[in-house]
């Protein structure tokens, strides 16, 4: 068994924001076709930035925990600042991982920038609703 770092044990042991959010404002899945884990990740937004970030993790137990440390450091940033958390950067705050479980730091960023994206396409639908509605008003 690969050795774990004190931190990936105790996001394994007691993973943080472990859940799913009542009509969320964005949501990413993703899954990993070799080992067959799956992760999604659940966003609230207030004000451009992450409110509340939770997860639904079934996998492996440095996915849990990496699952754990991505909505921790996701909680509170905006949206730009949260797109910009990376696997290397989420295994630096795990104390690292070991070689063969860097995929699953993958996953966690994957999950939350796909969450955020969502979020964003759902914006940008309602603005362009707005617009057409703008539209439509203006030409009767
Ligand atoms: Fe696949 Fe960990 S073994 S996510």
């Amino acid at each position: 068994m690969p050795a774990y770092s004190a931190k990936v044990m105790d996001h394994f042991m007691n993973p943080r924001n472990v859940g799913e959010i009542e009509n969320p404002d964005g949501v990413g899945e993703v899954g990993n076709p070799v080992c067959g884990d799956m992760m999604t990740f659940y966003i609230k937004v207030q004000d451009n930035r992450l409110e509340d970030v939770k997860f639904k993790t079934f996998g492996c137990g440095a996915a849990i925990a990496v699952s754990s440390m991505v909505s921790e450091m996701a909680k509170g940033k905006t949206l730009d600042e949260a797109a910009r958390i990376t696997p290397k950067l989420v295994a630096e705050e795990l104390e690292g991982l070991p070689k063969q479980k860097f995929h699953c730091s993958n996953l966690g960023a994957q999950a939350l920038n796909k969450a955020i994206e969502d979020y964003r396409s759902k914006q940008k639908k309602v603005a362009g609703g707005k617009e057409n509605e703008r539209q439509k008003t203006r030409r009767r």
